[in-house]
């Protein structure tokens, strides 16, 4: 058989349309095909390969750590120093009521667990999201994501959850004394990279202040620098309650957090005790990659480059066919006139060695979100291509 055909046949498919890139290896922004093809990687991963394919400061890291030992115990159990220095670094660049960090392994894991540990906290029934959320795609976190299309197939999904409009300050109203937690991406990636105003989130900060529910962001996607600082909340100097990650913090390698105060976190572990367990969560290789990772994104010289870059790819990416682009540092979405101009273009930029993808729901626009390593001279040369592509919509 085929590689090809091992693939179609052996691995279960998640569309009728997989990109289908037969990959041999990447490096910095660049994949490049076993068919001898190079292309230019402007989503890493979906925003995973934040400081480029094979960083040799991460690849580094992670032999060490190799070299050591990888799987010892089950999360929770022993001390690991891989483990214990990404915990420390990571809470000593958090504001001092996220102190404390329990590591998973994905997004929509982490996302599971702050939806726990908020019930747990408040004792009440009731979580509220917000129209054209993602959160991911496990029973949990589907339920709290918005979108009715992907939902109704599997239902009956977690009861309690209500949706409100994102951005609208009436809406908080919904927010009340049976809320046990509020679950926002202070950024939305899948609904095209809608930015809330600065009065909504201090708004909604108060709200949950005053009914005592507790303000989960979802950085899955916008932490880790993407969107210009190490996290999306530090745009609008409030604080969430539970702070979850994943994507970009591992570095290229699976690992998400869902970090709490310490107080809150004590709740998981009493009454009952082992309220929260994962077998793989904080793997100690998963973990040194993180931390080599956090240590590169973290310098201030590389947090401050990533606005001019994001702004250096919107200036380049002005034609006629943009409706509008929405963007905050390297996260962008690029909004065409349909969905089928969408389509033709991603499939346009794959065959002349651009990668830019879909989003899961908002069908006209497309994402860009590329390693935040990438050079101004690498920006060009995609947005060349992509330009070239849109003239022929
Ligand atoms: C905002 C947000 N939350 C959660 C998730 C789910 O993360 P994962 O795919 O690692 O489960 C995603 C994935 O795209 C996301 O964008």
């Amino acid at each position: 058989m085929t590689p090809e055909e091992i693939f179609r046949k052996h691995l279960a498919p998640t569309s009728p349309f997989p990109l289908g890139i037969h990959i041999d290896y990447a490096k910095g922004v660049y994949l490049y095909g076993k068919d001898g093809k190079q292309y230019i990687d402007m989503i890493a991963g979906i925003g995973v390969a934040s400081v480029g394919h094979q960083n040799p400061l991460v690849v580094d890291a992670i032999k060490k750590q190799l070299d050591k030992h990888s799987h010892v115990m089950v999360y929770g159990e022993y001390i690991q120093d891989s483990v214990n220095g990404l915990a420390e670094k990571l809470t000593s660049l958090l504001p001092s009521s996220l102190n404390t960090c329990y590591f998973v392994n994905s997004g929509t894991e982490a996302n599971e667990a702050a939806i726990k540990l908020a019930k747990r906290a408040t004792g009440r029934p009731k979580i509220i999201s917000f129209l054209k959320s993602y959160h991911g795609n496990t029973q949990g976190s589907m339920s709290v994501s918005a979108s009715e299309v992907k939902k109704q197939k599997f239902r009956p999904l977690i009861p309690g959850v209500e949706f409100i409009e994102f951005n609208s300050i009436e809406a908080l109203d919904a927010i009340d004394e049976q809320t046990a937690g509020v679950i926002i991406e202070p950024i939305q990636g899948d609904a095209g990279v809608r930015i809330p105003g600065q009065e909504f989130m201090t708004a909604l900060r108060k709200r949950c202040n005053q009914t005592g529910a507790k303000l989960i962001f979802d950085e899955v996607q916008t932490g880790m620098g993407r969107t210009g600082k190490l996290f999306a909340f530090e745009h609008y100097g409030i604080v969430p309650d539970i702070l979850t990650l994943a994507k970009g913090l591992g570095g290229g390698l699976p690992i998400g957090a869902f970090i709490a105060s310490n107080g809150m976190m004590q709740l998981l572990s009493d009454n009952p005790m082992l309220g929260h367990i994962t077998t793989f969560g904080g793997n100690p290789v998963c973990a040194a990659s993180a931390l080599a990772t956090l240590n590169i994104i973290s310098e201030p010289i590389f947090l401050e480059s990533i606005e001019p870059k994001g702004k250096l790819l919107e200036q380049e990416l002005q034609h006629p066919e943009v409706k509008a682009i929405r963007r905050k540092g390297l996260m962008l979405a690029v909004e065409l006139q349909n969905e089928d101009k969408v389509n033709r273009l991603i499939e346009y930029c794959l065959e002349h060695g651009v990668v830019i993808y879909w989003f899961l729901s908002t069908r006209n626009s497309f994402r860009i979100s590329p390693p935040l390593t990438i050079t101004k001279e690498e920006i060009k040369e995609a947005c060349d291509i992509i330009y070239q592509g849109m003239k022929l919509l």
